[in-house]
Formats: C-alpha cells, sequence, structure tokens
C-alpha cells in the first residue's frame, strides 16, 4: 500500500499479537503439502508485519512455532526451520532497509532446543537491531506461555535461594520482569485467524486484559484489508481492565 492511503485509526494498539494459524488447511485446501502452506504463511507474515510498522504500531509478536510445534512429523518442522533461515538470512542482506525502518527484532521462547545455526543467526539479527526501537518485531519460536511464566518464576526463585529476595515481597512486576517480553507493553490486541477461539498457550500472563478479534480467513489468505478489519473493531472496544 502507497504511504498516502494508509488509513487513519482514532486509537491504535500499541502492541498487537498474532497468531498464525491455518497454514496447513491452506495447502490441503489445494491438494498440496502442509509445508507449502507454511511458505504462504511466511509470505503473509512478511507482509501484515511490514504493514502494521507503516501504520505506526509499536510493537508486535507474530507466534511462529510453539513448544508443542516438535511434535509434527520430521519433514514439516524441517520446512519452518528452513523458513527462519531464509528469513534470518533476509534480515542480515536488509539491514540497511530495516536500520532505516528502526526495526527492532527480538526472539521470545525457549533457546534450548533451536538448531545451533538458528540460534546463532538470532542472535546476529538481535545484534545487528538492538539500537532500533521504532518498531519491535517479537518472533515467539519455540515459545509456550506457562513455559515462559514457569522461567520466569524459577529466576525469582534462585534470588530466593540466594537470600536476596523474601517470597512474601515478590510481585506481579517482578514476575513481568522476568518474562521474555519484560519492558514492553502489554498486548492490547490478539488476532487469530482461521476460525479457532483459542489461545494456544501465547502470552498468557501478558493478555489478561487483550482484545481478541477472530476470523476465519486462513492465514496465508490474510490480506492487509483484514488487518484494517482488526484494527477498526479495536477502535470501537471499550477496554476497563476490569473497572466500569
Ligand atoms: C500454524 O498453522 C502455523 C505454524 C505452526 C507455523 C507458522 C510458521 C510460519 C507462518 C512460518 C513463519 C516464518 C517466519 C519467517 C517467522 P497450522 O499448520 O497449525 O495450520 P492448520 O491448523 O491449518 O493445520
Amino acid at each position: 500500500m502507497d504511504k498516502k492511503d494508509l488509513p487513519e485509526f482514532s486509537v491504535l494498539p500499541r502492541h498487537v499479537g498474532i497468531i498464525m494459524d491455518g497454514n496447513g488447511r491452506w495447502a490441503k485446501k489445494r491438494g498440496l503439502p502442509r509445508y507449502k502452506g507454511h511458505i504462504e504463511g511466511a509470505k503473509t507474515f512478511r507482509k501484515i508485519g511490514e504493514f502494521a510498522g507503516d501504520l505506526g504500531i509499536e510493537c508486535l509478536t507474530f507466534y511462529a512455532f510453539s513448544t508443542e510445534n516438535w511434535k509434527r512429523p520430521p519433514e514439516e518442522v524441517k520446512a519452518i526451520m528452513d523458513l527462519f533461515r531464509e528469513y534470518l538470512k533476509e534480515l542480515d542482506d536488509r539491514k540497511a532497509e530495516n536500520e532505516e525502518k528502526g526495526i527492532k527484532v527480538n526472539f521470545i521462547g525457549d533457546r534450548t532446543g533451536i538448531p545451533k545455526d538458528i540460534l546463532a543467526m538470532m542472535k546476529h539479527s538481535e545484534r545487528i537491531t538492538a539500537k532500533k526501537d521504532h518498531v519491535i518485531l517479537n518472533i515467539a519460536i519455540n515459545y509456550g506461555g506457562r513455559q515462559e511464566i514457569l522461567h520466569s518464576v524459577k529466576e525469582l526463585a534462585k534470588d530466593v535461594e540466594k537470600g536476596k529476595l523474601k517470597a512474601k515481597d515478590i510481585t506481579m512486576d517482578m514476575i513481568d520482569a522476568h518474562l521474555y517480553t519484560a519492558g514492553m507493553p502489554d498486548p492490547d490486541l490478539i488476532i487469530r485467524p482461521s476460525g479457532e477461539y483459542r489461545i494456544s498457550n501465547f502470552l498468557l500472563w501478558q493478555s489478561a486484559y487483550s482484545e481478541f478479534w477472530y476470523s476465519d480467513v486462513l492465514w496465508p489468505d490474510f490480506t492487509e484489508e483484514n488487518f484494517v478489519e482488526a484494527l477498526r473493531a479495536y477502535e470501537h472496544r471499550n477496554r476497563r481492565f476490569g473497572g466500569v
């Protein structure tokens, strides 16, 4: 979309989380192997990421691979890993362009178990974009919300063990500070396409007051117009955070 044609909104979410669902069904509908759906899904990820950045959304979190996704057939897992490799290489190739846009890339999830070459590329991408903060692009890989909370609690327990902290003094802010998203705003809006109405272990702690928007569109078919629809719906939500 041309910059001058970008829609305007009375209120924009600061942080949008997206569960990229429906790749497998998209492929199945066309008689293609599932991995082809992930290839298309990765294209949608690039398109929507770029569009959201152009609209001025500060923080985006894409759910790319959950802690449970290792259970998929090995050829599917390999295809997704190869898509990560391709994208991570592209981040390096397009360093100057991303720098200009102020994109900071950040990976959330458990880093153990991720192939070494991908891990090295992830660290490299984070390093080369570390000084930017116009748009934070979180990519959740080997991510699970419960695991993230457990990780935070274990970090705090270490301080208790060392006598640096008393259990009774643990606060919600402390739990927050040890999450992978520490320092970032909570997601205001979570988008799930493909007709499923589940949170699937995504940003469990952070989504306590998030608005949800669902769509039947499969992720590879998800367009900028669909994203605008979600933002329009958000514009009309009355957020009360438990108040009246
Ligand atoms: C869920 O759809 C999707 C995934 C488990 C993988 C998502 C990964 C990508 C879109 C590639 C991301 C690439 C980069 C570069 C970040 P599904 O397979 O569960 O769909 P289904 O419910 O229709 O089977």
